[in-house]
């Protein structure tokens, strides 16, 4: 028996018409890599990544069957946040290359087939961007200040902060100068926020956006997308005010409906191109207004990070999909589909770990009480964590839109927890004195090699510090091996193009809740075994033309393991 996607009716000509654009743009069922280009490889040997390592695994990236990278930031920072403090938007970290080895990356990855998404961050520059230091200098009432968010304190001496607002990495939302005026950083204090009011601000972002395009970017991927435009008129709302206000479009700080008066100036930025530039944006609302970010005459398509934040749970995984597929029809965009990136605890021990079987537990909270605890080894089952991480992405693979994958998942890399405070990058970790962990651990530089300097990322060291075992995962060691989770990503990643179709699936009920199925046009057959027993395929289908042509679990015959996702064809 078959069930249809449940769409609501005025929504299916929108599904009708996607299904039969017979040349859907490049993004809408890509397969995305993310690369943090400090992590990935290091050409030069200071122990921090580089463009030039990047261009130099270009066979490694082509063979993965990769329709695009995304590169996180590359340009100058104080590395107070990763990257995501950007001193210069125009420009390659030093230690990570010039433009010349940008451009030559760029061209090596096109002439594979391979598109470029790079990393806009507009919600904030880094304390170093040239126009805070200016706004330093400048003063109190300059101009200059007027391009940030500086505003007198309260109480004696203005020496209390303006709000009593916390900033999202912990601790205050505003620092104070020298000449006493307070600033607002939504995130680290190095990382303060721009006045999207501010016409030079709106101008030189789409300065920049066209800077890249002109180089030949195909993509940006915005960052924070719902925080920058904020109505800051006095008196300003205490936190538990704004706690209280309505995420309506209306709320001073997120997700304002007046946003996307920017998005719809870098549209037409991006649609004066040929082909016109895409973006994604990451944008943490709630889920009824994610479509806002999606539509095309904004930003054209939005990260769905609630697989990400799910359990490994059928029926959960199963509502998710359908909730989205049915959202993304809604905004005409596609659906995006993402299970790790840099700022999450990775996939392979999310699931691992003791506990995280309980939908009622957010596993992203459950893994960050885990680091919290001291993140021993003991408290992760490897082996389930990795079976269950290779039958998720599966699922995911399959799914009409595009998956974002995170470097090192194809390698079922799990999260590093053994890293020592004096060696933590991340300001969430300072700012909260420790409380939380924060997200090295999913940062630490690839292995390549087992037996080779820092594991082949480069020849002196690497700037998070790589554990023992890290070389069990180099991939080196999977290259060779049919059975390893390297090839098992390279056969997914190369079938998919070969059966994606139209972005339609329907679900086949399976009599189990713990038992998905869902099938694509063309006979592109998904069945995950979110379960412990055993699910034996229905007779036609295992018996079926093409039979199984790939399993993340021993599958040859008519039976899907525990935790297991297999791909049948029948055309
Ligand atoms: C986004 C990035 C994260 C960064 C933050 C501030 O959430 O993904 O890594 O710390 O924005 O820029």
């Amino acid at each position: 028996m078959t069930t249809p996607l449940d769409l609501d009716s005025d929504l299916r000509p929108d599904l009708d018409a996607a299904a039969h654009d017979e040349t859907p743009p490049w993004w809408r069922q890509a397969a995305v890599y993310q690369i943090y280009p400090r992590s990935f490889a290091d050409a030069d040997a200071d122990g921090i990544g580089d463009l030039p390592g990047i261009t130099s695994r270009i066979g490694y990236l082509a063979s993965l069957g990769i329709d695009a990278v995304w590169l996180s930031p590359f340009y100058p920072s104080a590395l107070a946040d990763g990257g995501y403090d950007v001193a210069d938007y125009r420009d390659v970290d030093p230690r990570l290359g010039t433009l010349a080895d940008f451009d030559a990356m760029l061209a090596a990855l096109h002439e594979r087939g391979i598109k470029v998404v790079v990393d806009i961050v507009p919600n904030h520059t880094s304390d170093q961007h040239a126009w805070f230091q200016e706004a330093l200098a400048a003063g109190r009432g300059s101009a200059a200040r007027e391009r940030y968010i500086f505003r007198e304190g309260t109480g004696p001496g203005g020496a209390e902060p303006p709000t009593d607002w916390l900033s999202t990495f912990g601790g205050p939302a505003w620092e104070r100068v020298d000449d006493g005026q307070w600033y607002l950083h939504n995130f680290a204090r190095e990382q303060p926020d721009l006045n999207w009011d501010h016409p030079e601000v709106r101008e030189d972002f789409v300065t920049t956006l066209r800077f890249w395009a002109d180089r030949g970017v195909d993509g940006f991927r915005i960052d924070v997308a719902h925080m920058l435009s904020k109505d800051l008129t006095e008196p300003l709302p205490s936190r538990a005010e704004l706690d209280l206000l309505p995420r309506d479009g209306s709320h001073p700080l997120l997700d304002r409906d007046d946003v996307h008066e920017i998005y719809a100036q870098w549209r037409e930025v991006f649609n004066s191109y040929d082909p016109p530039r895409t973006a994604v944006a990451e944008a943490w609302v709630d889920p009824s207004r994610i479509h806002l970010y999606a539509r095309p005459e904004s930003l054209g398509q939005a990260f769905n990070f609630d697989l990400l934040e799910a359990a490994f749970h059928g029926p959960e995984f199963r509502r998710i999909v359908t909730d989205n597929l049915a959202r993304t029809h809604g905004s005409s965009s596609s659906s995006t589909w993402v299970l790790s990136n840099h700022d999450v605890v990775r996939h392979a021990t999310r699931y691992g770990l003791r506990g995280a079987e309980d939908p009622g537990l957010a596993p992203t909270k459950r893994a960050a009480q885990w680091l919290l605890d001291g993140g021993s080894r003991d408290e992760v089952d490897a082996e389930r964590g990795h079976r269950r991480a290779t039958a998720a992405t599966l699922f995911v693979l399959g799914l009409p839109g595009s998956a974002y994958l995170y470097q090192g998942e194809e390698l079922g890399l799990p999260e590093v927890s053994e890293i020592a405070p004096a060696q933590r990058q991340d300001p969430t970790y300072f700012r909260t004195q420790g409380a939380e962990i924060g997200r090295d651990g999913c940062r630490v530089p690839l292995p390549w090699r087992p037996d080779a300097p820092a594991f082949g990322f480069g020849d002196d060291g690497s700037h998070l510090p790589q554990p023992e075992w890290f070389g069990e995962f180099a991939v080196q060691r999977q290259e060779g091996d049919p059975a390893s989770t390297l090839s098992l990503y390279r056969r997914a990643l190369h079938l998919r193009r070969r059966l994606q179709g139209p972005e339609q699936l329907e679900w086949i009920e399976t009599g189990r809740d713990d038992v998905l199925h869902f099938v694509r046009p063309g006979g592109w057959h998904v069945v995950t075994n979110f379960g412990e027993a055993d699910y034996r395929l229905p007779d036609a289908l295992a018996a079926g033309a093409g039979g199984i042509v790939l399993a993340s679990a021993d599958a040859s015959g008519p039976v899907v393991p525990a935790e297991a996702t297999v791909w049948i064809a029948t055309h």
